[in-house]
């Protein structure tokens, strides 16, 4: 089992001034939220604490050698020299499941947005994370072959017999042939891809002509159309911290905000590009049954590890404390539970077609 700190180091925690006194980024300082007391009182939701339950794939090789960092477990730095910034523990597997949940009502039942085939053969899930996802559509789709990849063995072992798991970084040139998916679906990887327009371009490598891309991303910015996510509020500062965590990661969060999607399956030669926005509410606020729903449940996927989403960014890219970090998140969970805060985040889905009769033979090289 690594340690905290094995393998590639992340930037020097607060090497930016702007990191703890505030500044351009607009992040307050850490001491800020240590500063102020937290009354426990009105406006309580009713959601309760979580059970947490989710199954790991046993794998006997070094995939398993995860860094800790307090007492939360990381991708193994002998996978990938990446460095992804969610644990891969069963506390953050099961918010990934229920953000799998809120993602299928976003979308209305529906897995996906492109108009695949019926008879779909050859599909791929990159970033599965728990493969809920691919579970879903390998049972949707008993006659297409599918697989879903990720750097952390978190997956079930029990699974549809058309699917099957891989430990791939896709980041790096995919181990998979020229022009073999007719379907790539990609979904919440912001933060974990330095380069996305070359992402694309393996993408575009690995789809068959006529086959589709779609990649489903959100924002971690939190905002609301009637001002009551104020500035320097626990929910505005949340974004902020992410993009400039981000900046310094040289793994950008600002996905939709710098349409990355769009532009870089674009320039990856992709055609029919088509781009789906929804603003997600954070919390139950809505009238609307629905949408309230998906409030509920996006904050149940957020409340079920707050920790696990921070961590890493905020302490080891960030240089906060333990305690400033965990004082943040009571005034970050005292914010969700306001019933006069009525918060949103945007997810985007992109799809879009490899062109007709364009192989890619050849043309790797050139596009790698
Ligand atoms: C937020 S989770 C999303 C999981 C899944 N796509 C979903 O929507 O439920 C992101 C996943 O991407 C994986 N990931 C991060 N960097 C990766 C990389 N370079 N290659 C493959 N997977 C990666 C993480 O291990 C994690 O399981």
């Amino acid at each position: 089992m690594g340690a905290a700190g094995d393998g590639p180091s992340p930037p020097a925690p607060g090497s930016s001034p702007t990191a703890k006194t505030g500044g351009p980024s607009g992040i307050l300082p850490a001491s800020h939220w240590t500063a102020q007391t937290i009354d426990d009182d009105d406006n309580d939701s009713s959601l309760g604490d979580v059970d947490n339950v989710s199954s790991t794939a046993s794998l006997s090789s070094s995939i398993l050698e995860y860094r800790t960092i307090n007492g939360r477990t990381f991708h193994s730095d002998r996978v990938t020299d990446g460095q992804y910034w969610t644990p891969n523990d069963e506390r953050q597997n099961e918010s990934m499941d229920i953000n799998h949940h809120l993602l299928t009502l976003v979308l209305d039942g529906k897995l996906f947005l492109a108009p695949i085939k019926d008879d779909v053969q050859k599909v791929i899930d990159i970033g599965t994370g728990t493969g809920m996802w691919a579970i879903d559509f390998a049972d949707q789709f008993p006659n297409a072959n599918v697989i879903g990849t990720d750097i952390s063995p978190i997956q079930p072992s029990w699974v549809p017999p058309n699917l099957q798991f891989q430990i791939d970084d896709a980041t790096k040139e995919w181990t998979s042939r020229d022009n073999e998916f007719d379907f790539i679906h990609m979904r919440y990887l912001f933060g974990s891809v330095a380069d996305w327009a070359a992402l694309y371009r393996q993408a575009f490598r690995c789809c068959k002509p006529g086959g589709w891309i779609e990649d489903f991303e959100a924002s971690t910015v939190m905002s609301s159309d009637d001002g009551s996510v104020k500035e320097g509020s626990p929910m505005n500062q949340w974004g902020k911290v992410f993009f400039e965590g981000g900046r310094k990661l040289g793994r950008p969060f600002t996905v939709l905000e710098d349409d990355l999607q769009r532009k870089g399956m674009e320039a990856a030669g992709f055609v029919n590009i088509n781009v789906w926005d929804f603003k997600c509410p954070l919390t139950g606020w809505p009238k609307d049954k629905k949408l309230q729903e998906m409030g509920l449940y996006s904050q149940l996927a957020l409340e079920q590890d707050v920790e696990g989403y921070v961590l890493y960014m905020w302490s080891q890219v960030m240089g906060w404390s333990n305690d400033e970090i965990h004082v943040y998140i009571a005034h970050l969970r005292k914010q969700l539970r306001d019933k006069n805060v009525h918060a949103f985040f945007r997810m985007r889905v992109v799809y879009a077609q490899k062109p007709e009769g364009k192989s890619d033979e050849g043309e790797t090289a050139a596009a790698s």
